[in-house]
């Protein structure tokens, strides 16, 4: 078997619940200021689980998806990885779940199990899938990878950055969709900014101030390992060099910041160009002390105002929809741009991407987007419904119910035997739902459409 070239994504689907809370309800029920959440966070609306849903039949409901709309084989998928922060068994993986898909078409053979690091695990499972893809390992298959959580926070100041949501990509040769080699940068390091302590909670500790330090303490260092590899690559990296560049989004306030960090980086590395004429008083800034500095935040803001909305806004859409998914975020970003573009439009992009996972693990990353119509259509024409999905589709929940669902949630975390109250009428045609939990702990699920998933899993 020859080198596999050109590896990448040859197939995404996303999913994210049919409930949503609207956010500026949301911060009339808190009794915050009117649009703390809206303007301050920039999210509009907040996609929620019932007890319906939990970590397993999300990544069932988005595998089959895939599986059925682009009409792959189980047993044309030789590995399985999932990204997931959200833990229902310490000890058995979301993958093994899954195998009960792949096991009615008799397939067992599929290597990988899950990754876990906050928002990060998502990515991890990529980068092993292509590694296996580029391996001598690899048997000719593809591979899978999945990403999924359920984003609850405690009621308080983290709730409205809450979401939910599942997204699985086939990797594979000859892609659309392709990671560009040899020049991915990491940061990691230990933090205590988010992180699960409660192993009877869904929901984390949080440092909201710490957290947002790390994230564009990774933001700053990814970047310059990024540029540093470029850099001996012969190419010079700014703002320029990218199409569009998308960043981890726990709200998308955070991610229109981070766009404009990326312009201090750069004014800081070159900073005698003309463009940056305005910023001579910055010239000896540390970025290092510039986290909160709000004149700083504020004069980048406004001079990448126009780069914003062209390279970065496009795949914000479904995040200020739906909320922070945790490990398919940075994804969500991905399908966000490829909706909002017409194939020939995004054919030859350079895509930026900045994954990041509290504790901390983050990396920078690109797409290059091939000469590939076909391909690159059928991808695109497969996630278009989306919109439509997302903006007439849901069914908007008062503060008052989501907030008793959540205490529901709460409650019951954990909880065996358990009978599930959610009404499964609410869910998307084809969602995998949680029937019941047994005094052994094990999970059955249905199909909604009348489909019955047999046996405990
Ligand atoms: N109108 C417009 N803007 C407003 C209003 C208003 N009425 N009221 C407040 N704001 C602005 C604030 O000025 C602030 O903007 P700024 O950051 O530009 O100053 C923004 O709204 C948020 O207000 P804060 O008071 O800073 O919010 P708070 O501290 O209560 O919570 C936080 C924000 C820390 C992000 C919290 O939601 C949280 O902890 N979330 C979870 C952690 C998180 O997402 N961290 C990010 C990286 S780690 C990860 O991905 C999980």
């Amino acid at each position: 078997m020859s080198w596999p070239e050109n590896v990448g994504i040859l197939a995404i689907e996303l999913i994210f619940p049919s409930l949503y809370v609207d956010q500026t309800e949301l911060e009339a029920f808190d009794g915050v200021s009117a649009g703390k959440y809206t303007v301050g966070l920039g999210q509009s609306r907040m996609g929620f689980c019932t007890d319906r849903e939990d970590i397993n039949s999300m990544c069932m409901t988005v595998v089959q998806r895939l599986i059925e709309k682009y009409e792959v084989k189980f047993s044309e998928i030789g590995r399985l990885e999932v990204g997931t922060e959200t833990i229902v068994d310490k000890s058995k993986s979301v993958k093994s779940v899954l195998m009960e898909l792949f096991e009615k078409e008799g397939c067992f053979d599929v290597e990988g199990v899950d990754t876990t690091n906050a928002c990060y695990g998502g990515t991890s499972a990529l980068f092993n899938s292509i590694s296996w893809v580029e391996s001598s390992a690899w048997d000719g298959r593809y591979a899978l990878v999945v990403a999924g959580d359920i984003a609850v926070y405690a009621k308080g100041s983290a709730r409205p950055t809450g979401g939910a949501g599942a997204m699985a990509m086939l990797i594979g040769p000859n892609a659309p969709l392709v990671f560009d080699r040899g020049i991915r940068a990491s940061y990691m390091r230990h933090a205590y900014d988010f992180y699960k302590p409660d192993f009877c909670s869904e929901y984390p500790k949080v440092d909201g101030k710490l957290s947002i330090q790390c994230y564009l303490d990774a933001l700053d260092n990814c970047y310059s390992g990024y540029c540093k590899k470029m850099g001996l690559k012969g190419n010079e990296v700014n703002l320029d060099y990218f199409d569009a560049i998308l960043f981890h989004t726990p709200y998308c306030k955070l991610v229109q910041k981070s766009l404009a960090r990326l312009a201090l980086n750069d004014f800081i590395k070159n900073p005698d160009q003309s463009k940056y004429n305005d910023f001579s008083q910055f010239k000896d800034v540390k970025l290092n002390e510039t986290y909160f500095n709000r004149e700083i935040e504020q004069s980048f803001m406004t001079y990448t105002k126009q780069i914003f909305e062209s390279k970065t806004k496009p795949s914000l859409y479904i995040a200020n929809q739906v909320g922070n998914m945790y490990t398919p975020s940075i994804y969500c970003g991905l399908v966000s741009l490829l909706i909002s573009k017409t194939p020939e439009e995004l054919s030859g992009n350079k895509i930026g991407l900045f994954s990041y996972g509290s504790g901390l693990a983050s990396s920078m990353f690109s797409i290059t987007v091939k000469n590939n119509p076909d391909a690159l259509k059928r991808i695109v024409d497969n996630l278009k419904p989306i919109r439509d999905t997302l903006d007439n589709k849901r069914i908007c929940v008062s503060p008052e119910k989501f907030s008793a669902i959540l205490q529901l949630r709460e409650e019951n975390c954990h909880k065996a035997p358990y009978e599930p109250q959610g009404d499964i009428s609410q869910l998307f045609e084809g969602t995998f739902y949680l029937d019941r939990i047994d005094d052994m702990h094990r999970r059955t699920y249905k199909r909604f459409s009348g489909q019955i998933l047999n046996g405990n899993v």
